[in-house]
């Protein structure tokens, strides 16, 4: 696999300092996901999740349910508490372990909304009105009935990702400016005040940066824009699964080949494939050949089934013990409120801040 932010960042000046003989401390990465939807789909899983699994094993990983993201669109508040226990669930189910790393909520961590007051200040309302996240879903909603929330929503992704100084976010492609504007704002922080923040790098790896609809493969995979056919649910049931991947819009021609310009359709159905079972794409082109779409779309379904079947009973397994779930996330806020606490007070102490006195 490609990875496009393979270079490994500067060791940042603050990073705790090993002694000569103390092994080098990992590198940091953070990640979030929003509990709105329920079922995370394939795109979240491909384009983030599975690399979230990879990274625990390398690097110091904190990984977040961002519910104060989710609130920047109306949500009902009994779906909420639902959904993020049910994030949660999927996270552990696709193999996150928390011994390995920090999983927990971000509203467990108040220092989140408070960095995120900090930032709010130093982001320019034209440089936060170029969001290009923010136009789409604002023209969705009706610049009237937007919230100042979604507005200022990646000044709190900002926040998130510098208060764990982490070096790499891993992320779909859709959140790459996001990573951008953390970047400059960390910059101009660090510029104005002193070194204080760690500048992050985007972790996205090529290959899966944007999974596509399975109707239309013009557009990204997501549960906002994705008709139902279109969007391959992990959680629902296989049956239906193996139907979607089936009838997925190919092209009228019938060589099996990856070309993302010309055959987008064929080549995400290639690039899924690769990725649940570790084929190459070559070695997948050279295994279709002279194959219809149908042989293709026919063995791909039972993949998908294999995949997402295991995964469904996991995430239930984990829903039936809530009491080790809320303890596996309180732990985990434990954990992160540790390292974001110490980050807050340096920066609020750089800013100016007068230090409350106890
Ligand atoms: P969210 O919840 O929309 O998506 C979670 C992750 O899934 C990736 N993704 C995709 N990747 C490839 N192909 C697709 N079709 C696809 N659809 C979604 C997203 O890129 C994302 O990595 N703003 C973030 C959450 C967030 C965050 C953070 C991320 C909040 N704070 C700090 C990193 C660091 C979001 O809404 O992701």
């Amino acid at each position: 696999m490609v990875c496009m932010a393979s270079d490994r960042p500067p060791v940042a000046h603050h990073r705790p300092q090993a002694g000569r003989s103390a092994p080098l401390p990992k590198f940091r990465v953070l990640s979030g996901i929003q509990p709105t939807a329920g079922s995370f789909h394939l795109g979240n899983y491909l384009g983030a999740v599975r690399q979230w699994v990879a990274l625990q094993e390398s690097h110091d990983a904190f990984y977040m349910v961002v519910d104060l993201h989710a609130i920047t669109l109306p949500q009902n508040p009994a779906d909420l508490r639902t959904n993020t226990r049910l994030a949660a669930a999927q996270l552990l189910a696709a193999g996150l372990d928390p011994e390995r790393c920090t999983l927990f909520v971000q509203s467990h961590v108040p220092e989140h909304a408070q960095l995120a007051w900090v930032m709010n200040c130093l982001t320019g309302f034209g440089e936060a009105s170029r969001m290009t996240q923010f136009k789409d879903k604002s023209a969705k909603q009706g610049a009237d009935r937007a919230s100042v929330g979604l507005f200022t929503y990646p000044v709190l992704q900002v926040a998130d990702i510098l208060l764990y100084q982490a070096n790499e976010v891993p992320v779909g492609e859709d959140q790459r400016q996001h990573i951008e504007l953390t970047r400059d704002l960390a910059e101009r922080f660090n510029g104005r005040f002193g070194e204080t923040f760690t500048i992050p790098k985007p972790y996205i790896l090529r290959e899966t940066a944007k999974i596509y609809d399975l109707q239309d493969p013009s557009i990204k995979m997501s549960k906002s824009a994705s008709t139902p056919k279109g969007l391959i649910n992990l959680l629902d049931e296989p049956k239906a699964t193996a139907k979607k991947v089936k009838s997925a819009v190919t092209d009228t021609d019938t060589v099996i080949r990856f070309d993302a310009e010309r055959k987008p359709g064929v080549s995400n159905l290639l690039t899924i494939y690769s990725t649940l079972t570790g084929e190459g794409i070559a070695d997948l082109e050279q295994k279709y050949e002279g194959k219809g779409y149908g042989a293709l779309k026919t063995d791909l379904a039972e993949i998908m089934v294999e995949f997402v079947t295991p995964f469904r009973e996991r995430t239930q397994q984990y829903l039936d013990d809530p009491e080790t779930l809320d303890s596996i996330l309180a732990k985990g806020a434990e954990k992160a409120r540790a390292v974001a606490a110490e980050t807050l007070s340096q920066a609020y102490d750089r800013v100016g801040f007068l230090p409350a006195k106890h």
